[in-house]
Order: structure tokens, then sequence, then C-alpha cells
């Protein structure tokens, strides 16, 4: 199976600009066609939240429209909210989302969907936290999660949230911190079968342990933070815009790839035009 992997696509309204300057609907418009055109096609997609910049719905409007494509091709798309996003704007036009949840007014869900072609249950957290930049699980969310995953014990399984539960280094960034990692780490390890988190918020491509299983992010279908390891502030880099692609065998495993829109044109080596 393959997973296609959106993060961060902070869409504005029709007609304007991130910040001024960042043009992130060609950004998801790209992602989009690289999705449905790429072989092998992916078989789903993922959205990780920071979907719109705002919450305004006139921003929810432009994405439904620059996701169509998705849903006319037959994709399944799941989608969990970051902390740009506003649950009942998603609600309300993504029908497929929980109405009601475990407890308080998360979008945390078990997804079967791919279980009998595919053999992987996927698992949308949600890490949000109204009016707040930082991400948390609670005691009661990881309790959900804890009996689910025990119910589930032989079925490999993938969580998807926002927030990545790791310190990357970046300063301004990890001032969004996040509340329950521990617990979150200590929930995941009690099982085998989870294969891996993925996640989004960072804008950059980072991987880190986590408990027993790997955790990872994924850069921005529009914009890029900077590499900012000496505590440089707020800033932004010109690298492209990406999708992960998460491929999942039964046999051998979970292996995730960087997919970026430029820079990637294939071409042979002089001494592999040699051999072939
Ligand atoms: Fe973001
Ligand atoms: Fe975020």
């Amino acid at each position: 199976m393959l997973i296609a992997q959106i993060t961060d696509c902070h869409v504005v309204e029709r007609g304007t600009l991130l910040s001024g300057s960042v043009d992130t609907a060609a950004g998801l418009r790209t992602a989009v066609e690289h999705v449905l055109t790429m072989t092998p096609r992916p078989d789903a997609v993922i959205a990780t939240g920071d979907l719109v910049n705002d919450a305004r719905p006139e921003e929810y409007d432009h994405l439904v429209e620059l996701l169509a494509p998705l849903r006319d091709a037959g994709l399944p798309l799941h989608l969990v909210p970051g902390n740009h996003d506003d649950r009942a704007e998603m609600r309300a036009r993504f029908p497929d989302l929980p109405a009601t949840d475990v407890a308080a007014d998360r979008l945390d869900r078990v997804i079967d969907d791919h279980l009998g072609a595919h053999g992987i249950r996927l698992i949308a957290l949600d890490t949000t936290v109204p009016g707040q930049q930082g991400g948390r699980v609670t005691d009661d969310q990881m309790a959900w999660l804890d009996g689910v995953l025990a119910s589930g014990a032989d079925v490999p399984t993938l969580v998807f949230q926002h927030h990545p539960p790791f310190v990357t280094g970046i300063g301004w960034m990890d001032e969004n911190t996040f509340e329950g990692a521990d617990l979150q780490a200590e929930t995941l390890a009690r099982h085998d079968h989870v294969v891996g988190v993925v996640c989004g918020h960072l804008h950059r491509p980072i991987v880190a342990t986590f408990g027993r299983t790997a955790v990872s992010c994924w850069p921005s279908t529009g914009a890029q933070l900077a590499l900012a390891l000496a505590g440089e502030r707020y800033l932004y880099s010109d690298e492209p815009g990406a999708i992960a692609l998460h491929r999942w065998d039964p046999r051998t495993g979970l292996t995730s790839h960087l997919h970026q829109f430029t820079g990637g044109e294939p071409w042979l080596p002089d001494w592999a035009a040699a051999m072939s």
C-alpha cells in the first residue's frame, strides 16, 4: 500500500497569497497533481493538519475546491486538524469526519477502510488545543488509544497527527510545546504492532525515535521553514514543496519517502548507461 501524506497546506482565500508572497494554493494543486499522476498511484491520502491558514470559512471553501480532484478520482482522503484549523469548519465540509468523538471535541478516530485490502489500520489523533500553537495528548485520549490498540493486537497500525512529539533543535518551533509526549510514547510502546507515527507542523523532513517506534514529520506542500539550529527565529526557506510517501508492505514493513515537487528529474550515470 502506498499512502501519500500532504501537510501544512496553509491555504488562504482565493486570489490571495500567504504572507503576501507564498502561493500555497499552487503548492496544494501541485501536490494533488503529483498524487494523481505518479506511478504507482497512492492508494490513499492522509492530510496532517494546518490545512488552511486562518481557519476562515472562505479558506476552507478554497481547500475543498483544491482537494476535489482527489475525491473525483475516488481516492480516500483522511484528515486531522492542525493548530491553524477549526474542527467545526472541517466537520462541515468533510462528512467522513466523526460528528462526535470519544471525549472533548477531538477528531480522533480509527480508520479500518484499508484493513481488508492492505492489512493496515490507520489512527487519526487530534493533538490540537483550540487557541494554542502547541499540541497535546490527554490522559483520556491515551486511554482510548491504548484500548483501541489492545483491541487490534495483531493489526499493524500507523498513527498520524499534526504535532510532532519531539524536540527538534529549531528553537523557535520547539517553543510550541507538546504536552503528554512521555505518556504517548509509553502508550504506544505497549503495542508492538504500531509501525510508526507521522506528523506535520514543522514544515521540514525530520525523523526521530519515539518510545519503541519511529516518528517523522514532513515538509509543507507550500512553504518551508529553515534548518535554523543556531537560534535564528522565524526563518523560512525556499526549499521546494513536497509530499511524503509511506509504503506499507506486510512482509517488509513501513518505508517512508520524501517526494519533492522540483529538482527530482531522473538521469542515468555513464556506468549505468553502459550497462543498458
Ligand atoms: Fe503549519
Ligand atoms: Fe502547525
